[in-house]
């Protein structure tokens, strides 16, 4: 297999953007990574796009065709694909034109993720949401996604003593994060007395543990490492690439605390990265609701499990502790417009390794580690980036 790095990034900002339309943030985010990247559509050998149910948002299907169409390279045939696969859909799309370029068969590739969720109303988007879930032994009975992680939170409190406030502190870290990072939906720090207080929306999350319902779109350029510094002088090559799968419903999982399909995801990619836990330097974790972050801290072997919580409370992924998780202010306060997500994770990833992440710039960053999730964890991908 060829080595492969990101030579380019783009990303919209990501909220309730009314005043975009679909195709405008698919070439907004794209045609910022093409210019980043310092390449022209001819340059491009493929096209591979996130996006978890853009037929129910907008009602746009085939959107792989649609995007190489909006971003003005019909004339040039190139292949273009649209990946799926729940909220984890944007790091697949990354994960499969990694394949085609370390394969050999491409030597540059441009990799987006996007939804647009706002179009439709809130019960709306919760209800597409949960076509995620298990629909025979979970939607059916009206478990949505706040429901089916407040469960996995019940549970973490009952076996390890978690508790509400520790679930807090990952929302007052991760807006305190998205203050410092123009991209993100709320860029306002938030009081441990504001999320203890807000609104219940599945006991014991309340709206301050949710990720929100957001619009967005993410783009990253791939090129073969190899020919990458024809490019760019500050080239960031991804060094292990792992996923991995699991039951839709929770009651089929061996513990529903610990999403296996991380653990398997992450252990691959620490064996092709031939590196640990402990050598990674900051992480962005799929955090759609406070207790998944807490879960993801642990399965991805960053603590021992059963310690996220107080691991949380005491600073430890803060921005100036000693790994810091979910700089960009993760799904929590950036915004979680699903199918982009994995894509600005790597986004987010590229610019702190390249040293361009400003204000919330992590000191001597070296390895990077981005985790993203598919429902509860059916789906789950790991990837570990490094600056070359
Ligand atoms: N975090 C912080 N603030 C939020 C928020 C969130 N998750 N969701 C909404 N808000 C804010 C809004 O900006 C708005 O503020 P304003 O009054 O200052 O404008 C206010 O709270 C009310 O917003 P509204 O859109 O009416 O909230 P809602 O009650 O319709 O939705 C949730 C709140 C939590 C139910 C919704 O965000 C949600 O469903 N989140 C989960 C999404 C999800 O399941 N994703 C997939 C994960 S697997």
């Amino acid at each position: 297999m060829r080595d492969v790095a990101v030579i380019g990034v783009g990303l919209t900002k990501f909220g309730e953007l009314w005043d975009k339309s679909f195709r405008q943030l698919i070439a907004e985010a794209g045609s910022q990574a093409i210019l980043d990247a310092k390449i022209e559509g001819k340059d491009i050998n493929a096209l591979y796009i996130g996006s978890m149910s853009s037929g129910r948002f907008v009602e746009q299907e085939h959107i792989g065709a649609l995007v190489a169409e909006v971003s003005g390279f019909s004339h040039l045939h190139i292949p273009a694909t649209r990946v799926e696969g729940a909220c984890a859909s944007g790091a697949l799309a990354v994960r499969e034109g990694y394949f085609s370029i370390a394969s050999g068969l491409n030597d540059i590739v441009v990799v987006g993720g996007i939804e647009k969720m706002n179009d439709v109303g809130g019960s709306q988007a919760t209800a597409i949401l949960a076509t995620a879930a298990d629909q025979e032994w979970e939607a059916f009975f009206g478990a949505t996604f706040p429901g089916i992680y407040a469960m996995i939170a019940t549970r973490h409190m009952h076996e390890y003593g978690t508790t509400k406030e520790q679930l807090a502190h990952v929302a007052v870290k991760n807006h305190a994060n998205g203050a410092l990072n123009p991209y993100a939906q709320y860029q306002k720090p938030i009081t441990l007395d504001t999320v203890m207080k807000s609104t219940m929306v599945a006991s014991p999350l309340g709206l301050m543990d949710c990720s929100p319902v957001s619009d967005g779109a993410a783009s990253i350029v791939l090129c073969a490492a190899d020919k990458a510094k024809n490019y760019t002088d500050k080239p960031i090559k991804i060094i292990g690439s792992g996923q991995a799968s699991d039951t839709l419903a929770l009651h089929g999982r061996r513990d529903i605390c610990t999403l296996d399909s991380t653990v398997h995801a992450a252990q691959q990619a620490y064996k092709q990265a031939q590196i640990g836990p402990k050598d990674i330097s900051f992480a962005e974790v799929h955090d759609c609701f406070t207790i998944a972050e807490i879960c993801a801290i642990e399965d991805l072997g960053f603590v021992e499990k059963g310690k996220g919580g107080s691991a949380i409370e005491q600073k430890i992924t803060t921005l100036d502790g000693t790994l810091p998780v979910n700089t960009s202010g993760g799904l929590k306060a950036k915004g979680h417009p699903v199918g982009a997500t994995g894509v600005a994770q790597i986004v987010e990833l590229t610019m702190q390794l390249r040293n361009e992440a400003g204000k919330r710039q992590v000191k001597d960053a070296r390895y990077g580690l981005a985790h993203n999730v598919g429902g509860s964890g059916a789906t789950c991908v790991v990837h570990i980036m490094e600056a070359m």
